[in-house]
């Protein structure tokens, strides 16, 4: 890679929510055995995932990535795994049948484990105590011992990821994923669902989809494509060094690549273009996301793409919005107006989650759904006004029935929250918020399909009728 780039040279350059590892020697004694480790995703791979986000970036593809804030050792369990890929994969389908389009499923998942934080120390009545960055760097709980960086557990996010990837593609592809499948359970949820009314047509027109494909003797035993499917996994870069240590030349093309997770995005706190995540960032293959919070203006933004996509490879960048469902009118337009003016191509995405947090009355973060969907419909009609394609969706979400945010069609309220508010970062779309968030984002595809098939001519102009 010229220009100076190799997987080291990000150390030269300010950094911003690194933690202060009290043992510089044992730091690199870990980076060095996690270095001769072998890789977690194969560079082929993200070369497909480029390959299909490039799709999207054309307006021929949706991109749906989400999962866990931040994955934990204690919630490591195959169940949360099977579940979280359950809900995912329903929402894919709903999202599928909707678009009629291809549907790019990324997981936050089998590597999501750094945080940055707002302080670098929290206190407690007298006590003040490193801020919890994530399971790799330290542990949630309020003691010195715990909060105190510790450099092996890079090695066990490591392990961890192993083993959640592996039972992640032994569900792509053996038989989990199967369509009928997927799609009954989804029917179980519109029947239980207080809105399932509102989800019934569309669900019922997939069940005579199906039923009409089985006729013609395509179905799971036929078509290897209804019982498999690509999944991806994705995470914040933030821990440089755990990242460049799982960074290594591919055979086939001869370049670089970061086999940590197949895609890989810079946070909203990280993204100075100057800095050293851009830096890691610039030199590996993976496609890449950025964080587009109210902060980037529009000149910084084409400054980034500068940097990290210079060539202008469609695939390569995914923008992730998350203004708060107020300031997307603000934002949104004058950055996709730099971009169309530059002839940049991106996928854009609505990340709804991270600018719509508040505290409830009770003292846990929420996010009210109203407010979720709001941003997402929204980010449709800035979208459907500039001509521009919707491309995806970034939500935090787990298949488990917590309660982290507020509102959906169980209606969960802010005195609900205590009752199974679980996330080690932020609060989460449980399974059936997650579903009703598929449903009536596939409304709004629905209508950005009828109104791409009205002739040009003598036709309404488009109007931003949201969802
Ligand atoms: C996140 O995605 O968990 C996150 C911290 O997002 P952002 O960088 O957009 O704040
Ligand atoms: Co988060």
């Amino acid at each position: 890679m010229s220009n100076g780039w190799s997987p080291e040279s990000w150390r030269s350059k300010p950094i911003v929510q690194v933690p202060d590892y009290p043992d510089a020697a044992a730091l690199k004694e870990v980076e060095a055995t996690l270095n001769g480790f072998p890789p977690l995703v194969f560079a082929g791979e993200a070369r497909k995932l480029k390959a299909m986000l490039a799709n999207v970036s054309r307006g021929e593809g949706f991109l749906l990535q989400g999962g866990d804030c931040a994955e934990s050792f204690a919630e490591h369990q195959a169940d949360n795994i099977r579940d979280f890929f359950r809900v995912f994969l329903q929402m894919a389908v709903v999202l599928t049948y909707a678009a009629a389009m291809p549907v790019v499923k990324v997981g936050r998942i089998a590597g999501q484990f750094a945080k940055p934080r707002s302080a670098p120390t929290e206190k407690l009545g007298e006590i003040e105590l490193p801020s919890y960055r994530g399971d790799i760097i330290n542990g949630p709980d309020f003691t010195e011992a715990a909060r105190q960086p510790d450099p092996h557990r890079m090695i066990k996010v490591y392990r961890q990821s192993a083993a959640t990837l592996n039972l992640l593609r032994a569900f792509a592809t053996g038989g989990y994923a199967t369509l009928e499948h997927v799609h009954r359970w989804t029917l179980g949820f519109v029947t239980d669902s207080p809105q399932g009314h509102r989800y019934r047509e569309i669900a019922d027109r997939i069940s005579e989809t199906l039923d009409f494909m089985r006729a013609c003797g395509i179905d799971a035993e036929s078509t290897a494509q209804l019982r498999t499917t690509d999944f991806y996994t994705s995470h914040e870069a933030l821990l440089l060094g755990f990242e460049e240590a799982l960074t290594r030349v591919d055979s086939t093309s001869g370049e670089w690549y970061d086999t940590s997770g197949h895609m890989l995005w810079i946070g909203d706190r990280t993204r100075q273009p100057d800095h050293a995540h851009v830096e890691f960032c610039r030199g590996v293959r993976n496609p890449i996301g950025v964080k587009c919070g109210p902060t980037l203006d529009p000149d910084e933004l084409i400054r980034l793409i500068d940097t990290l996509d210079p060539t202008n490879e469609p695939g390569r960048l995914t923008l992730i919005c998350r203004f708060g469902a107020d300031k997307v009118e603000d934002h949104l337009p004058a950055l996709i107006r730099a971009v169309e003016r530059e002839g940049r191509s991106v996928v854009w995405s609505c990340d709804p989650m991270h600018g719509n947090t508040i505290k409830a009355g009770t003292g846990y973060k929420t996010r009210p759904f109203d407010r979720i969907l709001q941003e997402v419909e929204r980010f449709f009609a800035v979208h459907r006004a500039e001509g521009t394609h919707a491309g995806g969706i970034h939500i935090e979400m787990t298949g488990q029935n917590v309660t982290e945010c507020t509102g959906g069609a169980r209606a969960i309220s802010e005195t609900d929250l205590s009752d199974r508010y679980h996330t080690h970062c932020d609060p989460r779309l449980n399974a059936d918020q997650a579903l009703e968030l598929a449903f009536l984002v596939a409304e709004g595809l629905k209508k950005e399909r009828a109104d791409r098939a009205r002739p040009a001519e003598g036709s309404p102009p488009a109007v931003a009728v949201g969802l």
